[in-house]
C-alpha cells in the first residue's frame, strides 16, 4: 500500500511546490515516489519536473479531476504518493484530496497574517477531513528568528501538530524550476545547507508517519 502525503494550505506562496518537489526527490532515490501534480492550470511542479527532462528520481501524474482524486488511496504500485496541491481553500481538487490521503504536511511562511491564515484553514478544513496532519515552517530567515518562534507558539496554543524541522530561506530556490533540477542537486552558495533541511524533514516524516 502506498503512503499518500497530501502538502497543503489554502493560500499560494505557502512552499507547496517546493515542498513537495523536494520531499519526493529525497524520498525517490530510496523508495518508489509518485508526485500528483493537481494544481490546475499552473502545473508549476510538473513544470519544474519536465524542465529536469524527467531526470527526477520519481514518477509525475497531472491530474485536477476530483472524482479522480478521490481515488489517489487506490493507487498501489509506490511506497510514497506526493500530492501538490491548489492554493485555495474553495478548490475542489484540493477537497477530493483531502478525503483520500494519509497525512497533510501544512507548509507557511511565519508571519502572524499568515500563521493566523493557516490556523483558520485547519479549523475549517483539516481537522474536519479528520486525516493526520502538521504544520510546517518555511522560508525562515535567520535574521528574524523571533517571527519564528512565536509562529512555532502560536501553533502549540491551539494544540497544533508541527515538524520541530523548519526549511531555511535561500534564494537558491527561485532558479531551481526553471533549471529543472531539486534542491538535492543544486549547486552554489547555501545548497547544502537548504538541501539538509528537507533531508531532515524526510527523517522526521518517515518516523512518525512511516
Ligand atoms: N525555503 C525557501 N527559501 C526561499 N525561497 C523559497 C523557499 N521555498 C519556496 N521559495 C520560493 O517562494 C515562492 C513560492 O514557493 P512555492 O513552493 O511555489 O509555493 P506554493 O506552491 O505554495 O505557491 C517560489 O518562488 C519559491 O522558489
Ligand atoms: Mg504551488
Amino acid at each position: 500500500m502506498s503512503k499518500v502525503i497530501a502538502v497543503a494550505n489554502g493560500k499560494g506562496g505557502t512552499g507547496k511546490t517546493t515542498t513537495s518537489v523536494s520531499l519526493a526527490s529525497i524520498l525517490g532515490k530510496k523508495y518508489k515516489t509518485l508526485l500528483v501534480d493537481t494544481d490546475a492550470p499552473q502545473y508549476s511542479a510538473s513544470y519544474w519536473i519536465k524542465n529536469g527532462e524527467d531526470r527526477m528520481p520519481f514518477d509525475l501524474a497531472q491530474e485536477s479531476d476530483p472524482n479522480l482524486l478521490r481515488q489517489l488511496k487506490n493507487v498501489d504500485d509506490y511506497e510514497f504518493v506526493i500530492v501538490d496541491t491548489p492554493p485555495s481553500r474553495d478548490s475542489e481538487a484540493l477537497k477530493a484530496v483531502l478525503t483520500s490521503v494519509d497525512c497533510i504536511i501544512l507548509p507557511t511562511q511565519a508571519s502572524d497574517l499568515d500563521v493566523q491564515a493557516l490556523l483558520s484553514t485547519i479549523h475549517s478544513l483539516i481537522k474536519p477531513s479528520g486525516v493526520i496532519y502538521r504544520a510546517l515552517l518555511t522560508q525562515i530567515d535567520s535574521r528574524s528568528i523571533n517571527e519564528a518562534l512565536a509562529a512555532q507558539q502560536a501553533f502549540i496554543e491551539e494544540e497544533i501538530p508541527i515538524f520541530s524541522s523548519f526549511i531555511r530561506n535561500y534564494k537558491i530556490y527561485k532558479n531551481l524550476p526553471s533549471k529543472g533540477i531539486s534542491i538535492t542537486e543544486a549547486k552554489g552558495k547555501k545548497s547544502g545547507e537548504a538541501a539538509s533541511d528537507y533531508k531532515k524533514l524526510a527523517q522526521e516524516l518517515l518516523s512518525a508517519w512511516q
